[in-house]
């Protein structure tokens, strides 16, 4: 996200959240705070709540949250960028610097002249293997099984070996050098232009409209050693986060199957519809993102991932079941089985169609293809982890009818999560009997393990509530305070600091704009972290340095208390190289003091 922050700040600072999502959905005053009926999940209580004070808002239950733009951006299905201008317009801001990059409905006469331009090179690329040079990765692509007919389907072309005359024959239907390169095929050298793609098999690869926005090259060759695939680069018409391969195929065939299959690759679409089914799509080697989602949803069937069987692969799917939280998506998983092979593709090719209907159709649900990915394919290693898992299956186990089930479960998380059967069912059990249904709550009431941990993260939890709002905490902490031992929290301090000293005040609602621009690999949990803490509700009011100093003495209290039950080696377990010099410093200073 390349956005002027300062302009983000301007948006935010003239938009009021309340105002804003009002617009939307209905919103009702409860005191100081707003609550609203969630809309990105089926809610039936209102579980989102609104702060006006801090422009922010979070619901309990399926976790989303943010400031107004987030709101927008998720509501509307827009991009960053578009969600910003839509916050200043609802909210009378004019700004020259939103017009830049301005949404016009009619369509761009730049992407008119693209379009017409992949299109004539995606009939060339077609016709390319009906030509004599075009025979030999013909005969590749029928031994692959990929007959004529599901050549024309998937417009599989070939582009060929003289990468000049691709170009040449695009500047005689009249399209300028310009156009070549913005479709992102052409590599210029010494001012001659050629075919990124030359003497490669050519899989076309359309919008969910079916226009062709881009193409994917493969090699061939048996002793060709250049990248197996070649991609687009991001073009004018190619952004590669939204697009699913067949995605425009399978729309029309969804109703018709009542499900869609999201494979992972091209050759594993094809397989699919090799054995007649043709509601299929494939991410293209890359991460699943929110825009495949929605258009996915869009279907409204059930859909059914199929990821490789491999480590990348299952991981895969369980950040797509992160993605989806406690949303009431509709959807399963192939239960992998790397005896048959490793992908669809190769399943078919070694043990037939048979053997795929059976592998394709053995579904898994979200809960058992968490429990399955826990037992065989890796463990959870820490603690973080194994209690939000426990805090995943939290609202199913609080909704389970039948007691048979809610044993299963129990029994099941026992065994992935380390932790006692009997400790998960009073916790589940205690929460049922204080009519407590939200999941961050819950869990932040279970420690069988530590009960100075505890303590301890709880004050140090306390300061940086205070951090997210007063100023004066802030230099507490720089001043007094230094680190947090949780990670998380020295994280987000760190940010607050940041925050602090480049705006020289503190702003919830900006800060995880800030953090989101600067899209760090964990910037998603972060920010859900510190809306977690901003919303609590069981913090003082108008507190001052005396507080601060009390709390300060807990902290450091149950830092020695630790400190004497591990080692230092512990202490230092997992940590960067940043992190480890200031535990080190900070642990060396303690002692000292102890020993004086
Ligand atoms: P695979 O390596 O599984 O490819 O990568 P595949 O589609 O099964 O092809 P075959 O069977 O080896 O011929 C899965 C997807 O990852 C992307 C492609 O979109 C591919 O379909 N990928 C893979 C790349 O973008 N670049 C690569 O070098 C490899
Ligand atoms: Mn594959």
């Amino acid at each position: 996200m390349a956005f002027d922050q300062s302009l983000i700040n301007d948006v935010l600072h003239h938009a009021d959240i309340v105002d804003i999502i009002s617009r939307y959905i209905d919103v009702i005053q409860k005191g100081r705070e707003y609550v609203a009926l969630c809309p990105f999940h089926d809610d039936r209580n209102p579980s989102m709540q609104i702060s006006k004070t801090k422009q922010i808002f979070k619901c309990f239950v399926c976790g989303s949250g943010g400031n107004a733009i987030k709101f927008v951006e998720m509501y509307e299905h827009l991009n960053f960028f578009d969600a910003m201008r839509k916050v200043a317009q609802l909210s009378g801001y004019s700004d020259p610097r939103l017009e830049i990059k301005s949404n016009v409905k009619a369509k761009d006469p730049q992407i008119v002249n693209l379009e017409n331009c992949i299109n004539d090179l995606n009939v060339y690329y077609q016709y390319a293997l009906n030509t004599s040079e075009g025979q030999e990765p013909l005969k590749y692509l029928n031994q692959r099984g990929i007959d004529d007919h599901i050549r024309k389907k998937f417009q599989i072309g070939y582009a060929f070996k003289d990468g000049v005359s691709t170009c040449k024959y695009l500047q005689s239907k009249g399209h300028s050098l310009r156009s070549i390169e913005l479709i992102g095929i052409a590599s210029v050298n010494k001012d001659v232009y050629s075919d990124l793609n030359q003497g490669r098999i050519i899989f076309s690869i359309c919008d969910s409209n079916g226009q062709v926005v881009g193409f994917s090259s493969r090699r061939y060759l048996e002793n060709d050693d250049s990248p197996k695939y070649i991609n687009s680069p991001e073009t004018p018409l190619f952004h590669k986060s939204d697009i699913l391969y067949n995605f425009h195929n399978a729309k029309n065939e969804a109703k018709k199957f009542n499900y869609v299959y999201v494979v992972e690759g091209f050759m594993d679409a094809i397989a699919l519809e090799r054995i007649g089914i043709s509601s299929v799509c494939a991410l293209m080697g890359t991460a699943f993102t929110n825009q495949h989602l929605s258009l996915l949803r869009s279907l409204g069937v059930e859909i059914r991932f199929c990821l490789d069987g491999d480590e990348a692969g299952q991981m895969g799917h369980m950040r797509v079941i992160n993605m989806l939280k406690n949303s009431d998506i509709n959807c399963r998983f192939v239960k992998k089985d790397t005896n048959l092979g490793k992908d669809s593709d190769e399943i078919l090719t070694k043990h037939g169609q048979e053997k795929l209907k059976q592998y394709l159709n053995n579904l898994l649900t979200i809960s058992d293809f968490i429990f399955d990915y826990y037992e065989n394919t890796s463990s959870l290693k820490s603690a973080k982890d194994r209690q939000n898992l426990i805090k995943y299956f939290l609202p199913l186990l609080l909704n389970c009818k039948s007691e048979l089930e809610f044993d299963d479960y129990i029994d099941k998380l026992a065994k992935v999560s380390r932790y006692s059967a009997d400790s998960i069912r009073n916790l589940v059990n205690k929460a049922k009997l204080d009519k407590e249904d939200d999941p961050n709550k819950i869990i932040s009431n279970f420690h069988p393990e530590k009960k100075y941990l505890n303590r301890f993260r709880l004050a140090e939890k306390e300061i940086l509530y205070y951090m997210l709002k007063d100023e004066k905490a802030i230099q507490f902490y720089e001043n007094n305070i230094e680190t947090f031992y949780d990670d998380i929290y020295r994280r987000i301090a760190d940010y607050i600091l940041d925050f602090y000293h480049q705006n020289k005040n503190i702003n919830v609602s900006l800060l995880t704009s800030s953090i989101e621009a600067k899209e760090s690999s964990n910037s998603d949990e972060i920010i859900k972290e510190i809306l977690d803490i901003s919303f609590e509700s069981n913090h003082p009011d108008n507190v001052d340095k005396n507080y601060y100093e009390s709390v300060f003495e807990t902290i450091q209290k149950e830092k020695n208390k630790l400190y004497k039950k591990m080692t230092l080696e512990k202490m230092l377990e997992n940590k960067s190289s940043q992190d480890k010099a200031r535990i080190l410093a900070d642990w060396n200073k303690k002692m000292v003091k102890t020993k004086s």
